[in-house]
């Protein structure tokens, strides 16, 4: 498995993600889209940021009947992306409708990675409003499980979840690990947060990895200093 580091373009106009860009003279980063900026600028600005010569990790999280979301998957399929996501909790059926909608003509397809319970989710929010009694940890699993059932290729997890996700679901089912941070950084609005080489020894195999990168005082720097860490 091929290690990378995916940074999280979390902006919400062209023009600050092109800014941002721009500083990359030498390499063409993993970038992550995420809804913001999709909303804001619609599917050319996944085209043009892939014209660059970027991979593109586009995470929409999809949750939708099969039906849609196969019809959906397959329109995003043709915007060339590397990777893109949906969440583990609209069931096996609708994630290998998702790959079915993904898969192109010549039976290629992006990668597809499920999200589990979002990070924001505790273990009493998870009881009390959706009524799932189990240990989340084990929730997590479960979700892992299935996406691994359904066809996919891997999960969004905790760094710190990434070698109990490898035990489970095999080395070669990827994990793609957010919560990321320099051992002297600002943690932020992260809770659970590993550093880059942490990740790498736990077994992550693509970190996503936003403020560390985007507002650092020098952002290639930043960037070269996660690849360096996790990469080698
Ligand atoms: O700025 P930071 O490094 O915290 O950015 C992490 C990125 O990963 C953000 O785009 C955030 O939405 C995303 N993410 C996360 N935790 C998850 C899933 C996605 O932080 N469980």
């Amino acid at each position: 498995m091929g290690k990378d580091v995916i940074v999280a373009c979390d902006f919400s106009s062209k023009e600050e993600v092109m800014s941002f860009l721009d500083k990359f003279t030498e390499e063409k980063p993993f970038v992550k889209i995420g809804m913001e900026l999709y909303y804001a600028e619609g599917p050319a600005i996944v085209r043009e940021i892939k014209a660059r010569g970027h991979k593109i990790f586009l995470d929409l999280k999809l949750h939708d009947i099969p039906n849609t979301v196969k019809k959906s998957m397959s329109v995003l399929s043709r915007l060339d992306v590397d990777m893109t996501n949906l969440h583990a909790a609209g069931t096996v059926a609708m994630m290998e409708a998702a790959i079915e909608g993904l898969t192109r003509p010549d039976g290629t397809r992006p990668m597809l990675i499920a999200v589990t319970q979002l990070t924001s989710t505790s273990q009493e929010r998870m009881e009390s409003d959706l009524l799932i009694k189990e240990p989340l940890d084990e929730v997590v699993m479960h979700y892992a499980s299935c996406a691994k059932k359904a066809g996919l290729d891997g999960i969004v997890c905790s760094p710190l979840e990434a070698g109990k996700v490898h035990e489970r679901c095999g080395e070669n089912f990827v994990t793609v690990t957010p919560g990321v941070r320099f051992a002297d950084g600002e943690i932020g609005d992260q809770v659970r947060v590993t550093t880059p080489a942490k990740a790498k020894e736990i077994g992550s195999d693509y970190i996503v990895v936003g403020r560390p990168i985007t507002a650092a005082a020098d952002p290639v720097a930043a960037y070269r200093r996660c690849v360096n860490e996790f990469v080698g």
